[in-house]
């Protein structure tokens, strides 16, 4: 089961304040809600954490009290959480975990080999009153013969919950037999593009995603 989470929205709104999310996800008016396609769902592992870390907030690539953040290239991911309506979801949800730089899964079993200590390995967000989330962590590595992807599961008492990955533009095709999708098309929507994030630390990159969840 999922961890409670212990992030109180004003940390939730820092956070978007502190990496711009605000100023990069455009809010759409009334007159331009439409129906939209729900996001697609896509397999749960592996693996679902069978246990959480301490620290479960929404940066991933810093640990609390470690001095060390994490090995591997800063992805700053923000976007919005809408209902189909195109209305915002406030207060949902957004759990994310993913391997870190290494290939390794922290809170599983059955997942040995070195480990970067220093990557939280599971994060939470609660998206603000705008239905906006964001995450700093790591741009996704392959491990074994899986294409990069983060994976996420979100929830919303209005909503149905969703579960699903996202893959960097153009990686997802790579993707092992056996796990799931095969059709191109829904593939290519659970892809997010790329940039250099301006302003952040040398190197890092940003991404923008929407999730749309099924009433
Ligand atoms: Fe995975």
């Amino acid at each position: 089961m999922a961890a409670r989470c212990r992030i109180s929205r004003r940390t939730a709104l820092r956070h978007l304040a502190a990496w711009g999310a605000a100023a990069c996800v455009p809010l759409p008016g009334r007159a331009q809600k439409a129906a939209l396609e729900p996001t697609p769902r896509d397999a749960e592992g592996p693996f679902y954490p069978v246990r959480f870390p301490p620290d479960i907030d929404s940066d991933l690539a810093q640990i609390q009290g470690r001095a060390k953040g994490a090995r591997g290239t800063l992805l700053y991911l923000s976007g919005r959480v809408l209902a189909v309506d195109g209305t915002a979801l406030p207060g949902a949800k957004v759990e994310l975990w993913q391997c870190d730089s290494l290939g390794r899964y922290h809170h599983v079993d059955g997942d040995p080999g070195e480990r970067d200590e220093d990557f939280q390995g599971y994060g939470v967000a609660v998206a603000d009153a705008e239905g906006r989330y964001g995450f700093r962590t790591i741009r996704p590595v392959r491990y074994g013969a899986r294409p990069p992807h983060l994976h996420f599961r979100l929830s919303h008492a209005k909503a149905r919950t969703l579960t699903t990955q996202l893959y960097p533009r153009g990686e997802s095709a790579e993707r092992s037999a056996g796990f799931g999708l095969s059709d191109r098309g829904t593939r290519a929507r659970l892809e997010f593009e790329v940039a250099n994030a301006a302003g952040r630390e040398s190197g890092a990159l940003a991404a923008r995603y929407d999730f749309v969840l099924q009433n």
